[in-house]
């Protein structure tokens, strides 16, 4: 993964819940900086990260994620006070995401294959994102096609308790009921069939290289996915049964 430095403070997005930023780095791209001092912490972080290269390499389609430097000192001509507060409390490392210039809000499940649909259902079912519902679908539209964005919500048992990782994992996952994409979903089992041998120790090992040490042991998490595809069949029966 790279790492890039931000160079600008552009604007904040103030309908994110942690307020992201579009800021500009060194390598003169644009960027969605989510904030390490932001108040769902690193985890939410931790959660960007494992939760979007997981997507990526399940060939689903996710802005690149990097590592952001970020010197409070960009964003000195900011008046507001809430962020003077983010920027202090996230000096040094943080994740952005490559801002799509242009895109929609996301809003007809119908422009969706019904295999995508599915996939994405299987991903959130598998690391528990609770953030793709039809009111915060976190799904962009950008050049004619549908775009997954914030996972900071993804893992989220994670946050109070991470010392039983494969009990997180049986635990059942109701929220996919919810799912903005479920209704438009094609097989999950025919999903399931395609996406778990993916989900392999190479990739678990990669993604386990990831994770900064300050923000979180990685350990967990990787533990939780293992003994989460390990089960798959369970959490894409869950969400058949969660169908209308
Ligand atoms: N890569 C991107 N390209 C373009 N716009 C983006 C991108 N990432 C985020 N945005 C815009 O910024 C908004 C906030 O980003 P995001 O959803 O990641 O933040 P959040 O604080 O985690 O939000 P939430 O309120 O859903 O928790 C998005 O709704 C979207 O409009
Ligand atoms: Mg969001």
């Amino acid at each position: 993964m790279r790492t890039i430095t931000a160079t600008r403070y552009v604007t904040p997005f103030r309908e994110g819940g942690s307020m992201p930023a579009l800021v500009e780095a060194d390598d003169d791209g644009l960027y969605v900086l989510k904030f390490r001092g932001a108040g769902q912490g690193p985890r939410a972080l931790v959660a960007e990260l494992l939760a979007g290269e997981l997507a990526r390499a399940l060939g689903l389609p996710v802005p690149e994620v990097v590592f952001c430097g970020l010197d409070p000192r960009v964003g000195a001509a900011e008046p507001d006070p809430e962020i003077q507060e983010l920027l202090q409390a996230s000096a040094g490392l943080n994740v952005a995401l490559d801002f799509l210039p242009g895109a929609l809000a996301f809003t007809d499940p119908e422009t969706v294959d019904p295999a995508l649909a599915a996939d994405v259902v299987w991903l959130d079912s598998l690391v528990m994102n609770v953030d793709r519902t039809p009111r915060n679908p976190n799904l962009l539209r950008w050049h004619g096609s549908t775009w997954l964005i914030d996972h900071g919500a993804a893992f989220y048992r994670h946050h109070r308790d991470d010392s039983d990782p494969e009990a997180i994992a049986a635990q059942p996952f109701g929220l996919i009921a919810d799912h903005v994409l479920l209704p438009r979903a094609g097989s999950l089992a025919d999903a399931d069939a395609r996406l778990a041998p993916l989900v392999d120790d190479a990739l678990l090992e990669r993604l386990e290289g990831l994770i900064p040490a300050e923000w979180a042991d990685p350990e967990p998490y990787v533990r939780f996915l293992r003994a989460r595809v390990a089960g798959s069949e369970r959490f894409v029966q869950e969400a058949e049964h969660a169908r209308v």
